[in-house]
């Protein structure tokens, strides 16, 4: 049976990013967003941080209220769960933030979060909110998002983003569709994402199973040069 088209999920972070540069009012992420998905994207992703270094909640809210799927990357904070909450977008993936830290790093501790994320998985199905957790393409990780309720797993793709050589890229993505795999078997929906440009998505976006990719720098970064509109059409293309 032929799979279903993959989703292309857009995250717009860093257009807010450039924005608050200056913290003034262009470039506004909610027109990326706009442009985004007439060029080909499926979801809008952001990530509303604790610090709101890009992302402002009037961002979020303005967002959620686009026609289309918007999709929310937050800590297990009580206070950024209320945010997301009033906003209401469409799903959201809990994921690690380390204050300082430049970028996500890495999946979620499972087992040293479990009494804390299985209440925030609860609250957030409850509002009936698609709830995805951001964990390492590992066996023990997919059956612990299980466990705890997730609908959704969303691997880090780092590992693979990082590896250099063929062999090394090669084993990367072994494990990237051994833990889809996994998780089609349990029922979860698999995504994956972070660190994915226009060089290396092709091989994910080809693992069986895999039904969306979350991409951010390097669409925006391309943007710079050739527009928003093609950057998201170029890698649209690519996953397709
Ligand atoms: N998925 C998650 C959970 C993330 O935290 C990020 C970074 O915001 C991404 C995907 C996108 O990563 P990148 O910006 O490297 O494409």
């Amino acid at each position: 049976m032929k799979e279903p088209r993959i989703k292309l999920g857009v995250n717009v972070d860093h257009v807010a990013t450039l924005r608050q540069a200056r913290k003034d009012i262009d470039p506004d992420p909610i027109a990326a967003a706009q442009v985004a998905r007439q060029a080909g994207a499926d979801l809008i992703v952001c990530h509303l941080r604790r610090d709101r270094r890009h992302i402002q909640d009037a961002d979020l809210l303005k967002l959620c209220r686009l026609k289309g799927e918007t999709h929310v990357e937050l800590a297990d904070d009580d206070k950024m769960v209320a945010a997301v909450l009033k906003a209401r977008p469409t799903s959201v993936c809990l994921v690690p933030e380390r204050p300082g830290e430049v970028s996500t790093e890495g999946g979620l501790d499972l087992a040293k979060n479990n009494k804390s994320l299985e209440r925030t998985i609860a609250k957030l199905k409850k509002s009936g909110l698609e709830v995805s957790l951001f964990i390492a393409p590992e066996a023990p990780s997919v059956r612990a998002a299980r466990n705890l309720g997730a609908d959704v797993v969303e691997f880090d793709t780092s590992d693979y983003a990082a590896a250099r050589t063929k062999p090394a890229q090669k084993e990367q993505i072994e494990r990237l569709e051994l833990a889809t795999y996994m998780a089609w078997e349990m029922g979860l929906t698999a995504h994956a994402g972070h660190g994915l440009d226009y060089h290396n998505v092709a091989p994910i976006a080809r693992v069986p199973h895999m039904s969306a990719l979350n991409i951010g720098y390097s669409i925006i970064a391309r943007s710079v040069f050739v527009g928003l509109r093609s950057a998201v059409s170029e890698m649209r293309r690519l996953v397709d």
